[in-house]
């Protein structure tokens, strides 16, 4: 049918579960035509409002239209939509911020309520039920297992030989939960397809969209310093035997800092060739795995911009053996992260003098995108590293506070801090050598003595001045600029 009758399956305040993770593999007709709906129902007088959650951000043609239709009862796990995004802090959309590896188990146990409808992206379905997905996965395992009903979008755009690219399972509910089994990247686990009742599909949508990925910024001197620094301290550690000599697999977060990041892992060839076991399979790594860099990805989405899409579906049979998606409750799941001894870079928004580090609120209250999968990442990798340039707005704000503004990974999680500026190995140290070691090797010259001076404001094991602490938060919103912080009247 079209999307428009498809559409129509949707009732003012169901819950709908969508395919896709970042723009990859979302619905794309279907979705557009909801938010239309929408929009004549509220003409007319009536409520339209869905539950929405999906596999983490999405094209704006879910995201975006949806919230700018003011079709959203509630969202949930991640978005990056500037339309939703502002939503959201004027309060006018609820937003569940969560670790991507809970929502699926989660949904599965009715914590969040039921889902009515699974919108979903493939590139086949067949008569008996078997669905093959798109450029990713997310939790759509899981939606097409719990809703009443399925809508599918059939893309002809991705090639029917996708199937065998995706690993479909979905683990057993505790108390039969058994050891997953995964032990190298490459390890698959379930079926190449999503089983479910045919009867459950209720609409197919014939469509030909690409997905609306975005290209990545071209690494400029910062992000190529922080790719550098990463670089240069993993070579470091491999040195001391620290990593062992085979190396160990590499997750990489979301953006283009994380891009510029793999960029600079595979051009130093102190590295070895490595394995990637991540959430988002960015351009970086088809461009390394073309340069026998990397030899083998797991993933959760094939966020890559269009040209690599292009490329990448045009030499599938070289790709597809090296390639694997799997959903985020799997490439984000703390045993399988734990198991293999991952080494985890990822984006802080802010990190404190004591190696706390705010990956969502600037400036504490509103929300960026979302904690996504850096929680489920740092907490149980091998190496936890988080990167970010230590300004930002020109020299008006210091990445580097004294608390942060908003806590998503704390002290006990974060091993490394790398900036344009340096590394702080924060490994074995007490919280005021981690803070000598972050002011020294990591802030901004412009900011090291204020904050070196922020630290006599404090005493006992984390000298804290709990009067002071969000100075320089207080000067930025009075002067729009850090600098201006006083610590004359703590002293
Ligand atoms: N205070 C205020 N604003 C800040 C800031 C700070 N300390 N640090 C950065 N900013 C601003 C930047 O100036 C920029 O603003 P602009 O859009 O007006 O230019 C914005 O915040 C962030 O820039 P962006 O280009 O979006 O950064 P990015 O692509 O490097 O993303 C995160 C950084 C932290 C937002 C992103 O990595 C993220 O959402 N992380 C959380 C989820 C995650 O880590 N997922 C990976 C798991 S696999």
């Amino acid at each position: 049918m079209t999307a428009e009758e498809a559409a129509t399956l949707i009732k003012n305040d169901d819950n709908v579960g969508f395919s896709g993770f970042t723009a990859a593999g979302c619905a794309k007709a279907v979705p557009v035509a909801l938010a239309e709906r929408a929009k004549a129902e509220h003409a007319a007088g009536r409520p339209f409002k869905i539950g929405m959650f999906t596999g983490a951000s999405t094209g704006d043609s879910i995201d975006g239209a949806l919230a700018r239709a003011n079709a959203i009862k509630f969202r949930t796990p991640y978005q990056s939509s500037l339309d939703l995004r502002n939503a959201i802090n004027a309060q006018e959309v609820p937003y569940f911020d969560m670790h991507l590896s809970h929502l699926t188990p989660m949904l599965r146990h009715g914590f969040l309520g039921k889902i009515d409808t699974a919108i979903i992206e493939a590139s086949d379905v067949t008569e008996n039920g078997e669905i093959v997905l798109t450029s990713s996965v997310g939790i759509t395992p899981t939606i097409c297992r719990v809703a009443e009903k399925i809508i599918v979008e059939v893309n002809q755009r991705h090639p029917k030989a996708l199937r065998g690219v995706h690993d479909f399972y979905i683990p057993k509910d505790q108390p039969q939960r058994e050891a997953i089994p995964v032990y190298r990247p490459s390890d698959r686990a379930g079926l190449p397809y999503i089983k479910v009742d045919p009867a459950k599909i209720v609409a197919i949508v014939e469509t030909d969209l690409p997905d609306e990925t975005g290209a990545f910024a071209p690494v400029d001197e910062i992000t190529a310093k922080i790719g550098d620094n990463v670089a240069n301290f993993l070579v470091g550690e491999l040195k001391a035997g620290h990593i062992p000599k085979e190396f160990l697999p590499v997750q990489s977060g979301v953006g283009n800092i994380a891009n510029a990041v793999l960029a600079a892992m595979g051009e130093n060839k102190s590295i070895p060739m490595f394995e990637v076991y991540t959430e988002v399979i960015q351009d970086a790594v088809i461009a390394l795995m073309k340069s026998d860099r990397v030899s083998f990805a797991s993933g959760c989405s094939f966020t890559v911009s269009n040209p690599v899409m292009d490329e990448l579906y045009s030499n599938l049979d070289i790709f597809k053996p090296k390639l694997l998606l799997r959903s985020q409750e799997m490439s984000n799941h703390p045993e399988i992260i734990r198991r293999l001894g991952l080494i985890a870079t990822n984006t802080a928004l802010e990190a404190d003098i004591f190696g706390n580090v705010n990956s969502t609120h600037v400036l504490g209250t509103k929300m960026m995108n979302g904690i996504g999968g850096s929680g489920d990442f740092t907490r149980n990798a091998y190496l936890s590293i988080f990167v970010t340039p230590s300004v930002a707005k020109g020299t008006s704000i210091s990445a580097i506070v004294p608390m942060v503004s908003h806590l998503d990974h704390n002290e006990h999680s974060v091993n490394i801090l790398i900036t344009e500026q340096g590394v702080a190995d924060l490994r074995g140290k007490s919280p005021i050598q981690r803070a000598h070691t972050i002011i020294e090797n990591c802030v901004h010259p412009e900011y090291k003595q204020l904050l070196r001076d922020y630290l006599k404001l404090g005493s006992g094991h984390t000298p804290h001045n709990l009067r002071a602490c969000f100075e320089f938060h207080n000067a930025f919103s009075d002067t729009k600029d850090m600098r201006n912080v006083d610590w004359s009247k703590f002293r």
